[in-house]
């Protein structure tokens, strides 16, 4: 892997891993999950699916790509041979169609921050109005995804170490810092508690198998699993790096953002009167609201700097789905980087151009003919959490069945002096090979035929 690139420090293997997880999977999508399925009953089920699933997945990942040293299509066939390839094949595709959708919410929220700082937009009095106005205002939202976009293609062309790393450095302890400061704002206005109590306290009867289901996926989605990021970015990983602790801590690191932005959400929610279960425009309308109350200046600050460090969230995730796609094409067909980034960039804008036209401008596509299906942006979305859960799932079969548990365990000790032998190594084992290829091989089937086939044994009612 000599002309691959490699991260330049442990650490930068962290931060760029981390910083894929955390991005508007954490603070966008996160707290309006929450928010329709149950508050804390969803939130319990998230934590346990992280702990029980999606940990171990994410090691197995990690460890196929440094094992190999080859982008995802390149890992899975080099341990596995031909047909293996496919499965890579099989994320590359899941990180395109996400990256495609990913990008125009990432252009509503840049637009937000241009609006708030540069614009009036604290000035309106029907937050929800103006978000819906907003993101059918085509001219701007147009420049501000082909913007994002722009930015992401100018980052991953520089390379592993110089553009992602860097940029990952700068951003992240910056968001800790402003989540913090708003949740503790949040926590002093009145009726707060009544959100602690819906976000805190799981009632039983609010869990049902939806619950289930979009836990499962908004765990793997905000974890950025299942699609090969991690293969990729674990191939640019070096032998003395602990695997299992690197796990642990991005982990820890993306699930502490998405809990502190609940934490941060449903008080201002409850505060303010709003409803929890309004889906996507939550964050918009609500923290817009929040921003508003806080006078002009303050305003203007805060609201200013949240989003903008959203968009640098948001930037750190589009630069690790678009470097899936990239490092297939770079490290298979041999393609120059700059033109392989800059062709792929091209390609997945137009592609999420059907997205960005759902929310109202395209009848058709706004309300898609397809059972259960609300636009053309929300069947993207869950089309791709479907593909996330059953390439997991397909991965954990990958390593018992081919690869084999003791090579991967292998692996994994390399770096981790203590590992073998370890009661981790037993959990990881048996989680890889027995829980994980179970629980998401079921529920995979299950949402298909219940979404593609007509069963509605899940959402039926
Ligand atoms: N994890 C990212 C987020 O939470 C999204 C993502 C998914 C990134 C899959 C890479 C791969 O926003």
């Amino acid at each position: 892997m000599s002309n691959r690139g490699s991260f330049s420090s442990k650490i930068g293997f962290i931060l760029a891993a981390a910083g894929s997880a955390v991005g508007l999977g954490n603070i966008w999508r996160f707290p309006y999950l929450a928010g329709t399925n149950g508050g804390a009953g969803f939130l319990i089920i998230y934590l346990i699916c992280i702990f029980t699933l999606c940990f171990p997945v994410m090691i197995g990942e990690i460890s196929i790509g440094r094992k190999a040293g080859s982008d995802a299509y390149g890992s899975y066939k080099k341990i596995g041979g031909g047909v293996w390839g496919y499965l890579g094949i099989y994320g590359i595709l899941a990180g395109i169609l996400i990256l495609s959708y990913y990008n125009v919410v990432a252009g509503w929220a840049f637009g937000y921050f241009i609006e708030i700082v540069f614009g009036n937009l604290l000035d309106h009095n029907d937050f929800g109005a103006f978000f819906g106005s907003y993101v059918n205002d085509i001219g701007p939202i147009f420049l501000f995804s082909l913007g994002f976009m722009v930015m992401t293609a100018v980052i991953v062309s520089q390379g592993i170490a110089k553009g992602i790393e860097a940029a990952n450095k700068i951003m992240m302890p910056g968001l800790y810092i402003i989540l913090i400061g708003l949740i503790v704002y949040s926590l002093t206005l009145p009726n707060a508690m009544a959100g602690i109590d819906f976000y805190l306290v799981p009632k039983l009867s609010d869990i049902n198998s939806k619950t289930l289901f979009y836990a499962l996926c908004q765990a793997f989605f905000s974890l950025s699993l299942g699609m090969g990021c991690l293969i990729t970015y674990g191939s640019y990983v070096t032998k003395d790096q602990n695997i299992v602790k690197s796990a642990a801590i991005i982990s820890l690191a993306d699930t502490s953002v998405a809990f502190l932005s609940g934490l941060m959400v449903f008080p201002l929610v409850f505060s303010l009167g709003a409803e929890p279960g309004q889906g996507p425009k939550l964050i918009f309308v609500i923290l817009t609201q929040a921003f508003q109350y806080m006078g002009p200046v303050v305003g203007k600050i805060v609201g200013g700097s949240f989003f903008l460090l959203i968009c640098f969230a948001a930037l750190t995730s589009t630069i690790s789905l678009l470097e899936v796609p990239a490092a297939f094409l770079v490290d298979q067909r041999k393609f120059p980087r700059k033109a392989v980034v800059w062709g792929l960039s091209g390609l997945i804008f137009v592609l999420g151009l059907p997205s960005m036209y759902s929310q109202g401008l395209v009848p058709l596509l706004n309300k898609l003919p397809i059972h259960n299906t609300p636009d053309f942006l929300s069947f993207v979305a869950d089309l791709c959490d479907i593909m996330l859960i059953s390439g997991g799932c397909l991965m954990c079969i990958f390593i018992r069945n081919n690869w084999k548990m003791n090579n991967m365990n292998e692996e994994l000790a390399i770096g981790n002096a203590g590992y073998t032998g370890s009661i981790l190594k037993s959990y990881i084992t048996f989680t890889i090979s027995w829980v994980c290829p179970i629980l998401l091989g079921i529920l995979s089937i299950l949402v298909i035929t219940d979404k593609y086939f007509g069963l509605e044994w899940l959402f039926g009612r």
